[in-house]
């Protein structure tokens, strides 16, 4: 038998990590007699019953935004990393989740452990949100990572929140706070000392503007699920989308704008867009993009500028410029048309940052809109992706997008045309 040094989990073979407490290298051989195998035995019933007891308990979250992201809710012992920029409103929405479980969770027991912001701070904030939670939630202000544990080990809660998990460190280490050693350090020992006390722990994680190398993958296994606010800093909106979720499948999007009193989840999206689209303007058409799998419907702005370089310019903003180019040579090759006299301008208004690329239809009538100075009609939203061969094909997640489309628009059954020349003639 091979027995691990930090919780005594047996396993026949060596393990290089310990599927209990989830250390690393902790596995020596151990001689086992019938005895203590027969204590192994009632223990690991012991484990598979606790297991079965509480696997399936989530934390209720009931706003709709956050339901879109969260799913069924928050799952209990588990691992959560909020990622975002500074400012970009982390501590905000995490106080405005931990309001919707104490809303919506009898006796939920949270603790708020905040390493960058004193008790006044957080106060102030939790008055100016409205949020009606000071006296049902334990908040400390500390840097200790002994203090965090000590006080989870005194006093029996649900969830802790650490804000931020760079700002916490340990006694026993040397590191600096803000080292990835030091953060690799402190989220290792959270996530097993979570796990083996059954906390939930959100941990916040404060991205530079280095991404990649702040934002280590290691730090992304050993948690559950991975969080992400952005958005523009100083823009209205922010959206939350879930990377990586152990438990449900989804990779939504919520989408808040950010107020005086916190983040507003934003229910009228659609309305907002159609209100402020002008697309009685050549070169302007309506489309659907899924951002994550979230549709939205949005206005695709092209300019055709005439030319004075050498190589004509593709300036896109939030499109795939790839794509714009294979869309300009297929309406080159297809509709005769000279595109390369002409600077190509591609614009997504609004804050959206967008990634979606299956948008295609959209781009090649607005470009050809633009260059015939045509308006399209009001009433076409341009789904479809195109094919090199000219051929009109149905995009990602279809069904989804024909379900954002408001009552009011003809929806035409692109399928039944052939290729892009019919389409040429429809605008
Ligand atoms: P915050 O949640 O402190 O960001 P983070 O924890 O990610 O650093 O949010 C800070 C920003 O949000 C700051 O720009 C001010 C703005 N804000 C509002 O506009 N309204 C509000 O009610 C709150 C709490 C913050
Ligand atoms: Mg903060």
């Amino acid at each position: 038998m091979f027995k691990c040094t930090n919780c005594d989990y047996a396993s026949p073979t060596k393990l290089w990590k310990c599927p209990l407490c989830w250390e690393f290298w902790t596995f020596l051989e151990s001689t086992t007699n019938t005895k203590t195998a027969k204590k192994w035995n009632i223990k690991w019933n012991e484990i598979q019953e606790q297991t079965k007891q509480k696997s399936i308990s989530f934390f209720k979250i009931q706003e709709q935004e956050l339901k879109r992201v969260l799913s069924r809710g928050i799952k209990q012992s588990a691992l959560y990393l909020l990622g975002g920029e500074p400012w970009i409103g982390k501590s905000t929405i995490v106080l405005q989740i931990i309001e919707d479980l104490i809303t919506n969770n009898e006796n939920i027991k949270i603790w708020y452990f905040s390493g960058e912001e004193n008790i006044d701070q957080i106060y102030d904030r939790v008055k100016r949100l409205n949020l009606n939670i000071w006296e049902k939630i334990k908040i400390f202000h500390t840097n200790s990572l002994e203090d965090i544990t000590m006080t989870s080990e005194i006093s029996k809660f649900d969830i802790i929140v650490i804000d931020s998990i760079q700002t916490i460190y340990s006694d026993n280490i040397d590191w600096i706070a803000w080292s990835i050693n030091q953060v690799k350090y402190i989220s290792e020992k959270i996530s097993s000392f979570s796990k083996k006390q059954w906390i939930t722990a959100m941990i916040i994680w404060h991205v530079t503007k280095w991404w990649e190398i702040a934002w280590p993958k290691y730090l992304e296994h050993i948690v559950d699920v991975v969080l992400q606010i952005d958005g523009d800093r100083f823009g209205q909106y922010r959206f939350l989308r879930s990377q990586k979720n152990r438990f449900d499948s989804t990779d939504e999007v919520g989408i808040f704008e950010m107020t005086l009193f916190g983040l507003k989840p934003v229910y009228n999206l659609k309305d907002r867009i159609l209100n402020s689209a002008n697309i009685s303007i050549p070169g302007n058409v309506l489309t659907i993009w899924v951002d994550w799998s979230r549709a939205v419907i949005t206005t695709l702005e092209v300019l055709l500028n005439k030319s004075f370089g050498k190589y004509p310019q593709r300036t896109v903003i939030w499109v795939d410029s790839n794509r714009v180019n294979l869309i300009i040579a297929i309406l080159e090759r297809y509709l005769k048309i000279n595109i390369w006299v002409f600077d190509v301008y591609v614009n997504i208004p609004w804050e959206f940052k967008f990634y979606d690329s299956w948008i295609d239809l959209a781009i090649a009538c607005a470009i050809y809109g633009q260059y015939k100075n045509k308006i399209i009609d009001k009433n076409i939203i341009f789904l479809w992706e195109l094919g090199l061969g000219w051929q009109v094909l149905k995009s990602k997640l279809h069904e989804k997008r024909l379900k954002e489309i408001p009552e009011w628009f003809e929806i035409v059954d692109y399928s039944k045309i052939k290729n892009i020349v019919e389409i040429g003639n429809l605008i």
